[in-house]
């Protein structure tokens, strides 16, 4: 028997994935404790967009120095994207950080911002490439806040997934930071009209700054993970406590606009041993770009 909670969370995830305009696009988090799935998830979402709809275009934005996530997909579906200017190299991690930039063969495209401070993103728009993950890098994780921005205008549905949302979003930002967070709260107050998708995932929801926490429109917990308290969700922290961990698939809450159901993920990305590589941005680049250069 299918339970109550059950088809509530196939609703809501029907409901993530639906391309109607009227209902338009949703931000995601993902939450839970320490490897329990998190970037599994976000993966499947990947991989139902990439198959159900293969003209689309799916960006992916990675944390640097540590192992390429996007890689658990299959390289075969990657499309690794660097920003001609900023430094970013591949290194492999089996091989005492070896130089693997000529093998990953990263398509370079560039950006320019005008004088008022918007963005140009076409290049990296028409260079990337649908139906794969467009892994990009910009060298520095924050200009991605400015391309969420720009897909804003680009007319077509679109997907950006983001590991580790925390180092985009922070709580408490420092110096000018704040007035961006800001601006990227309003920023994702429009993805829901502007046909985009933004997945996010975090293992502490309270790392990410306020302001973006409450624009969140699903919310998936794994277990885990820390539940933020009775205004943004109904769901609570000790049935959160109680999910069952499983080698076969984690269970998971997923909460959508006051309602709640419960689920199981079965769709298990493990890394690919073949593969252990990591991207950083090289140290001259760092320097002139400041203390925030990845
Ligand atoms: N739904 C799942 N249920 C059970 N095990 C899973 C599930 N998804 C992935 N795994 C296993 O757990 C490992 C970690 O998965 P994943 O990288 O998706 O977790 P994570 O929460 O993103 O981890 P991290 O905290 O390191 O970012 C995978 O390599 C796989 O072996
Ligand atoms: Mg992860």
């Amino acid at each position: 028997m299918v339970s109550r909670l059950e088809i509530e969370a196939q609703n809501i995830i029907k409901r993530m994935h639906s391309q109607d305009m009227d209902v338009g696009g949703v931000l995601t988090q993902v939450t839970g404790g320490q490897g329990t799935g998190k970037t599994s998830i976000m993966l499947s979402f990947a991989r139902y967009t990439w198959q159900q709809y293969p003209e689309q275009k799916i960006f992916w934005s990675e944390c640097y120095k540590a192992p390429l996530q996007s890689l658990k997909g299959g390289m075969k579906n990657c499309h690794f994207m660097v920003a001609d200017t900023s430094g970013v190299t591949f290194h492999d991690r089996n091989n005492k950080l070896e130089d693997v930039t000529d093998f990953v063969s990263p398509t370079y495209f560039t950006f320019s911002q005008k004088e008022n401070g918007e963005y140009d993103f076409s290049d990296l728009y028409e260079k990337a490439k649908p139906g794969k993950i467009n892994v990009v890098f910009f060298g520095n994780r924050y200009i991605w806040i400015d391309f969420i921005g720009w897909l804003r205008d680009c007319g077509e549905w679109v997907h950006v997934y983001i590991e580790e949302f925390a180092e985009i979003a922070p709580t408490n930002p420092g110096g000018e930071l704040w007035k961006k967070m800001i601006a990227f709260a309003d920023i994702l107050k429009d993805v829901r009209k502007c046909m985009i998708n933004v997945y996010t995932n975090t293992q502490t929801p309270a790392e990410v700054d306020w302001r973006i926490r409450k624009k969140y429109m699903v919310r998936i917990y794994l277990p885990g993970a820390k539940v933020e308290g009775h205004g943004y969700t109904r769901v609570r922290q000790n049935a959160v406590d109680n999910l069952l961990r499983s080698p076969k698939g984690n269970e998971a809450y997923i909460d959508h606009a006051g309602t709640f159901g419960k689920t199981r993920f079965m769709d298990i990305f493990k890394p690919d041993y073949q593969y252990h590589i990591d991207a950083r941005v090289t140290k001259k680049v760092e320097e002139s770009n400041g203390e925030d250069a990845s």
